[in-house]
């Protein structure tokens, strides 16, 4: 092996500079002794000793998860894999195609292995039923489906395998948590494990209460409600939201409406509990802002209000040419 010797005084500066030179080796360690230093080189080099040593090897350590499948699944095959990695805290979460079903161990393991996580489960259907669940399958790490996310300061405890929940709308949650004044009563209609309530919550003095049929998921905000420092107070309700909401006794100033496939079907219960004036956050999978904000609109005019459309966003693509659409409507009276 090729190595530039150096008095042992001159190895880090010589070190950096022939590694910005690109001219190190970097696949053998620098070996130092009593006087000289021995640092692995491509070529030779002008203005240095040249000499032969044998030097370690360093150890190779797999970059990243194309480098662990290599030779196992096609370049085409790693790309599309990768794009499906969904982390939630210490557990990862992949879309393996069903071509890929004889392979599903072995990407599991190097999903476990590139990631570090603690848990590797693989989709096993797609999100479904009333509580928006997926059956999923454990592929690699410990079976432990409940894990703690972190989001925006906010600290989430749940199980995968039985609440709804997704990180990819981190940036959404945030944007409306900005947007909520100090003092407002919201209603999260739709709440899951609550992080849209924790969200705000933890940044904002308001009331909320929020409302889920999922047990599990109220069980789960209940804790998260014990696990954050929060400046608002956060009152939990478990059942269908059109029956709840009837012993309600107060409106709301803002009404949070995340659940995107049926979310217009309860547009008659928020336009009835938002307060003149109040803001409801509504949300569903379209191709366009259109189709939501007519919904809005009749739902008001059927109870004589009007709606002033505020704001449209996508917030995630969900399949080709259809968006989960956030639509924030001003709803006030005739
Ligand atoms: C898409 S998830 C959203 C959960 C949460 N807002 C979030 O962003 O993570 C929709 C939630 O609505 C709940 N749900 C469905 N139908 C409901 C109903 N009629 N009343 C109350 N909750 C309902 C489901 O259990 C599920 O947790």
């Amino acid at each position: 092996m090729k190595c530039v010797k150096v008095p042992l005084k001159e190895l880090n500066d010589t070190r950096i500079k022939l590694m910005e030179n690109g001219q190190m080796n970097m696949e053998y360690k620098i070996k130092a002794e009593k006087n000289y230093g021995y640092i692995p080189v491509n070529e030779d080099i002008e203005d240095y000793e040249i000499v032969c040593m044998h030097l370690e090897a360093m150890k190779k350590v797999p970059h990243n998860f194309s480098e662990l499948l290599e030779g196992e699944l096609t370049h085409g095959e790693i790309e599309e894999l990768r794009t499906s990695f969904d982390t939630i805290g210490d557990i990862v979460i992949l879309e393996i195609p069903d071509d890929l079903e004889d392979k599903k161990q072995l990407i599991g393991d190097a999903a476990l292995k590139f990631t570090k996580r603690k848990s590797i489960y693989m989709k096993r259907s797609a999100i479904k039923g009333t509580t928006r669940v997926r059956d999923l399958e454990f592929l690699s790490g410990v079976d432990d489906s409940v894990t703690i996310y972190k989001e925006h300061g906010a600290r989430l405890k749940l199980d995968v395998r039985q609440v709804y929940f997704s990180p990819r709308l981190a940036t959404e949650r945030k944007r409306v948590m900005e947007s909520v004044l100090d003092g407002e009563e919201i209603l999260d209609m739709f709440c899951g494990i609550g992080p849209f309530p924790i969200v705000i919550g933890r940044n904002k003095y308001v009331d909320i209460t929020a409302v889920d049929i999922n047990e599990s998921a109220i069980r789960y905000l209940d804790e998260n409600i014990m696990l954050n420092k929060l400046k608002g107070s956060i009152h939990t309700y478990c059942g269908d939201v059109r029956q709840v909401s009837q012993s309600f006794k107060t409106k709301f100033d803002r009404i949070i409406m995340n659940l995107p496939g049926l979310a217009y079907t309860f547009l008659d219960v928020s336009v009835d509990l938002i307060e003149d004036g109040g803001i409801i956050n509504y949300y569903e999978f379209s191709d366009s802002y259109e189709q939501g904000q007519k919904r809005l609109k009749e739902a008001c005019e059927k109870v004589g209000k009007q709606v002033e459309i505020l704001n449209c966003r996508k917030v995630k693509s969900t399949s080709p040419g259809e968006w989960h659409i956030a639509i924030d409507g001003k709803v006030t009276k005739k």
